[in-house]
Order: C-alpha cells, then sequence, then structure tokens
C-alpha cells in the first residue's frame, strides 16, 4: 500500500538538493548563537565528543526515523501517520508536529526579522558607530514597529520560496543558499583565527574539561543535538515525503548530520576566538541567544580590524541560516493544508504564513507593548520558544521513535530504508535497535527533564 507512486507529487530532483534542503534546516540560529557558547561553557571538546556521539546514535537514527515515515507514506506529517497507522490515534503525533511548526515560526521569524535590521544597521554605518550595544538591542526590541516590519519581511520570504514549491522552490533555493552560507562562514572563520589571542579561545573550545561535565550537561548535549537536527516536529518526515525512492537514506542522514555538525564547528571558530581576541566581557559570563548576536558581536566587530565588512557578512549569513530553516517549517503547514484540506500550494501558503504571522506579532510585542503580560511567568515569546524546544520538539521526538520502534516495526522500517531490499547493510539492523530500545529512553528521559529545567534544548 505505502508504496503506491504518487503520480505527480512534487519532490527533490537531486541527492544534493536534499542534502542541501534537510541540513539548510537544520542549520540555523541554533548552530550559530547556542552551539559555540554551550559548547565552550560545558567543557568544551569534552562537550564536543558527547555532541557528536548524540548525533550519531540518536540523531541519525531518529533522522532516518523521519524520513522513513515520510518517504513511505508520500505524505505530509499529519497524513503520514493517518496512512501508516489508519485507525489508530498516532495521527496526534503528526497534529502536534503541525502545531509545534506554528508555535516554533512565530518565535523563530521574530528572531529572524532582527537579523535583516542588524544586517541593514551593518550596511549603514550605524552598528560600528554605536557606543552601547545592550541598550541598541533594547531601543530596537522595544520598538513596536521597527521589529514586526522585520518579522513580516522574513514571513514573505519565507513564502515566496515555499509557494514556488519544492523542486522550483526550496531545493532551488537552498541549493544555492547551504554553498554561500559555507563560503562565508569559512571568510569570517579566516578572519577570526587570524587574529591576535585567537589561540587561546581554540583552546578553550577544543581541550576537553571533564570537570564541567556532569548529568545537566549530558542531558544539554542530548538537548542541541536533538534541536539542531530539526528532529521532532514532522519538518524531515515532510522533506522525506519528497526524497527519491531510489535515495539511500542512512546515507542522506549521515551526510546532512556531518554538513550540520560541521557547520556548528565552523561556527565556534568564527565566534570564540573572536571573542577571546575582543570582548571585555568573560565567556562564561555569557548567554546563548539574542544577547551574544545582537550585542557582544557586534562590539567585537567593532573592535576589529575591517570589522564593517566582516559585520555585513556575519550578518548576512545569520539571515540565510534562518531562512533555510523558516521554509522548512513553513512546509510542514503548507503540505498539511494542500494534502489535507485539499488547498492549492498558493492558498496553504498564504493561510499558513498569515496565521503564523498573528502569532508572530503577539511574540514579537511580548518585548514592547505586550511586555507586562505573562502566562506561567513567561512573556509570550519565551513561553512559545519553551513550549516548542523543550516539550513539543522532545516529545515529538519520542512518539516519533516509539513509532517507528513499535508500530511501523522492523520489516516495514527496514523494507523502506533498504529500498526493497536493494541495499544490504549490517548498519540498518543496529540503527533499528537503537530506533526501538535506546533512543527511547535517552529521548523519554530528556522529554522529562526538559519539563523542569530551562535551557536544555
Ligand atoms: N535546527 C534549527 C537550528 O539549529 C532549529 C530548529 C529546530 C528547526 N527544529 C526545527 C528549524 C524544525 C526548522 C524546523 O536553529
Amino acid at each position: 500500500m505505502a508504496n503506491i507512486p504518487s503520480g505527480n507529487r512534487d519532490s527533490f530532483g537531486s541527492k544534493f538538493g536534499v542534502i542541501a534542503a534537510a541540513a539548510g534546516s537544520a542549520v540555523g540560529l541554533g548552530n550559530i548563537w547556542r552551539f559555540p557558547l554551550v559548547t565552550t561553557q560545558n567543557g568544551g571538546g569534552a562537550f564536543l565528543i558527547l555532541y557528536i556521539s548524540f548525533i550519531v546514535f540518536i540523531g541519525i537514527p531518529v533522522m532516518l526515523s523521519e524520513f522513513s515515515i515520510g518517504r513511505r507514506a508520500q505524505l505530509n506529517a499529519f497524513g503520514s501517520f493517518k496512512k501508516l497507522a489508519p485507525k489508530t490515534p498516532w495521527y496526534l503525533v503528526g497534529f502536534l508536529g503541525i502545531l509545534t511548526a506554528f508555535a516554533i515560526l512565530s518565535f523563530y521569524s521574530a528572531v529572524a526579522g532582527w537579523t535583516l535590521e542588524y544586517l541593514v544597521q551593518a550596511i549603514s554605518g550605524k552598528l560600528l558607530h554605536t557606543d552601547d550595544y545592550v541598550k541598541n538591542f533594547a531601543d530596537f526590541s522595544t520598538d513596536v514597529y521597527r521589529p514586526l516590519i522585520w518579522q513580516m519581511v522574513f514571513m514573505f520570504l519565507t513564502a515566496i520560496v515555499v509557494y514556488a514549491g519544492i523542486k522550483k522552490g526550496i531545493e532551488k533555493f537552498t541549493k544555492i543558499l547551504m554553498p554561500v552560507l559555507v563560503i562565508l562562514i569559512g571568510v569570517v572563520v579566516v578572519r577570526s583565527v587570524s587574529l591576535p589571542g585567537a589561540a587561546e579561545g581554540i583552546k578553550y573550545l577544543f581541550v576537553p574539561d571533564w570537570s564541567a561535565v556532569n548529568f545537566k550537561t549530558v542531558l544539554m548535549a542530548l538537548g542541541q543535538a536533538a534541536f539542531s537536527l530539526s528532529i521532532g516536529m514532522g519538518t524531515l518526515i515532510t522533506y522525506g515525503s519528497y526524497i527519491q525512492k531510489d535515495n539511500h537514506l542512512l546515507r542522506t542522514s549521515s551526510q546532512v548530520a556531518l554538513a550540520d555538525t560541521s557547520i556548528a564547528i565552523l561556527s565556534s571558530l568564527m565566534v570564540i576566538p573572536a571573542i577571546f581576541a575582543f570582548s571585555s566581557v568573560s565567556i562564561d559570563q555569557m548567554s546563548p541567544g539574542p544577547g551574544l548576536v545582537f550585542e557582544v558581536l557586534p562590539a567585537v566587530f567593532k573592535a576589529m580590524p575591517g570589522g564593517v565588512i566582516f559585520a555585513v557578512v556575519f550578518f548576512f549569513l545569520l539571515a540565510v541560516a534562518a531562512l533555510t530553516s523558516t521554509i522548512s517549517v513553513l512546509e510542514v503547514v503548507v503540505a498539511y493544508l494542500k494534502e489535507e484540506l485539499g488547498m492549492t500550494r498558493g492558498k496553504a501558503t498564504i493561510i499558513a504564513s498569515v496565521s503564523i504571522s498573528v502569532l508572530g506579532v503577539l511574540a514579537t510585542l511580548s518585548f514592547s507593548s505586550l511586555s507586562g503580560f505573562h502566562i506561567f511567568g513567561l512573556n509570550i515569546f519565551d513561553l512559545l520558544n519553551f513550549a516548542s524546544a523543550n516539550i513539543m520538539l522532545t516529545f515529538g521526538a519520542l512518539f516519533i521513535v516509539v513509532f517507528v520502534g513499535w508500530k511501523l516495526g522492523k520489516s516495514n522500517f527496514l523494507d523502506e530504508i533498504s529500498n526493497k531490499g536493494e541495499i544490504k547493510s549490517v548498519l540498518h539492523k543496529i540503527v533499528f535497535f537503537i530506533i526501538r530500545y535506546i533512543a527511547p529512553v535517552a529521548i523519554g528521559i530528556i522529554a522529562v527533564a526538559a519539563l523542569f529545567i530551562k535551557g536544555l534544548t
């Protein structure tokens, strides 16, 4: 049933296109503003070893689970569960994914919009003529209109790509943008590691400090690995449904994970040495997130010879990294509306982006007019961030591995990832073992812990 060719359904046209799109989803703000600091502050090389182990032993199997669900069903995240497990409530997992996409995109687009403001500030020269970067960011983010306008611009850019479809939109853009992103990061890395004092930063980043590792660090490494690969919400199920039947899914998952991890490490080489060379604030006192990219780094660029150019390049690459992620989230909702509610791609794109923007407005306004409005002690932005990254994504990932391990089952899974027995690999059975027994326990622990500890993912 599941392998019926789906007629003229849009799909990725090339292997590189699949990798560019999926790596584009994975490589985002998490790689650039979280990974470098989280790694440096939690044991450097020791954290890196844990992180890479989690990517390999948990991340790749979960990614493979999502790809195999989507490719087998040839449908959106919701429809996939309905088709593979008819007359059961498993479709609720797909529905959770659609909701998660809504929640993530509403605050992610706010932040993505900020990168455009900073790009413009960098180009106009305003950024490097500022003295107080904390005030500069506070002035901007508490403004009512400017952040909203940028957020809408960003949603519009996202919508244009998604509207153009899979081959002609998402694949075409990510195939250009991902290599551009790598080159631009490379440019900033070369500058950063050649600064005086950079060696100190590189050492701090890579030399393992096992004394900094504890239970929370281990959970953080797993949380960061899962968030970074964009697993747990159906993005990769949706993309998987556009992957051709002859694609070697295990190889593709490994290549995407390798690209994501390499870019995270490159981002660290871009950010950490420069901070060591120029920042007056100690790295242990910084927290990952907006403060790093909108307050600390502008000051670093200002102090750096040729900093204007690097500031422009940096904010441009940040916007590119965010865009290739936002399109993958919007596509989750668009594919759902299109296939489950019978809308055209155009209509689905408009409805999805407008309704997400409405929630996004609330997220953005939580820094200005709605700053006094709190639910469970969090403003709307923080609430959406916490609910989606900490809770919805981790439970989503948990349900997905349980689904593949216990419902879809070994023979269906092996049939799908081996392309009906064509690819023979001992790894396939090992991966299934992980999906069935190990991943649910590991993700289950983090899902429960993430309810209580903020900042795990
Ligand atoms: N992986 C993205 C990053 O590193 C963030 C992210 C998490 C994401 N889940 C997602 C992006 C789903 C797109 C879709 O920033």
